[in-house]
């Protein structure tokens, strides 16, 4: 097993606790490496505009966010490594919170200098399937001048609960429906791979 049972305990019982959790030792260095060398070979144009909004009302907007995105896929041996992982994160949360996930997608981010997402929620009561949310960083030597932080607000609030540099190999994760967010405008080509476990096989 890729992960410590310890890693996925400890993740379980923050979530219940705080709601998020910032993790700096979440995935083997290999996978990491990997990722990072298959994310930076991507071709431009094979990655695509972020849209905003729900899955019947998806619109460009690039003065709320202006990042490209590409969908993680199962086909892709490198790709596969971490949707597993993440599989097996979903069993193991599953296990220790009865949260009811039963499907974990996740698109590779690109925020090229200058792109920011403004303040928002990945998932409004009642109205997606998003439950938990995971944000991963490859951006190896990430200086804390880069800008590209995310910043985690306190629910229903504009008090900042915490303040994440995209460093190489950190993983974010939060319950969807309780936490704004924001990323701010980055300085330099920024790295992701944003995540959501779904209560069902519906894409939102
Ligand atoms: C998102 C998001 C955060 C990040 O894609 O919904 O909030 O740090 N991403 O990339
Ligand atoms: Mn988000």
């Amino acid at each position: 097993m890729a992960i410590k049972d310890s890693l996925y305990t400890s993740i379980a019982s923050s979530l219940a606790k705080d709601g998020y959790i910032v993790l700096t030792n979440f995935l083997p260095s290999q996978i990491m490496q990997q990722l990072y060398d298959h994310v930076i070979a991507l071709p431009n144009e094979s990655f695509h505009q972020a849209r905003v909004g729900s899955k019947n009302n998806l619109q460009l907007n690039n003065k709320v966010r202006n990042d490209k995105s590409l969908w993680l896929c199962k086909k892709h041996p490198i790709e596969k490594n971490y949707l597993a992982i993440m599989e097996e994160c979903r069993i193991q949360l599953n296990k220790r919170l009865f949260l009811g996930i039963q499907h974990f997608e996740a698109h590779f981010s690109y925020y090229k200098t200058g792109s920011f997402y403004q303040r928002h929620i990945d998932s409004f009561q009642g109205q997606s399937h998003r439950i938990v949310s995971s944000v991963f960083y490859l951006n190896p030597d990430w200086s804390d001048d880069n800008g590209g932080e995310l910043i985690l607000y306190e629910p229903d609030s504009d008090n900042i609960l915490c303040t994440i540099r995209p460093h190489f190999g950190t993983m974010v994760l939060f319950l969807s429906e309780e936490f704004p967010h924001e990323v701010l405008p980055t300085k330099y080509d920024r790295y992701s791979i944003a995540g959501w476990f779904h209560t069902d096989n519906i894409t939102d």
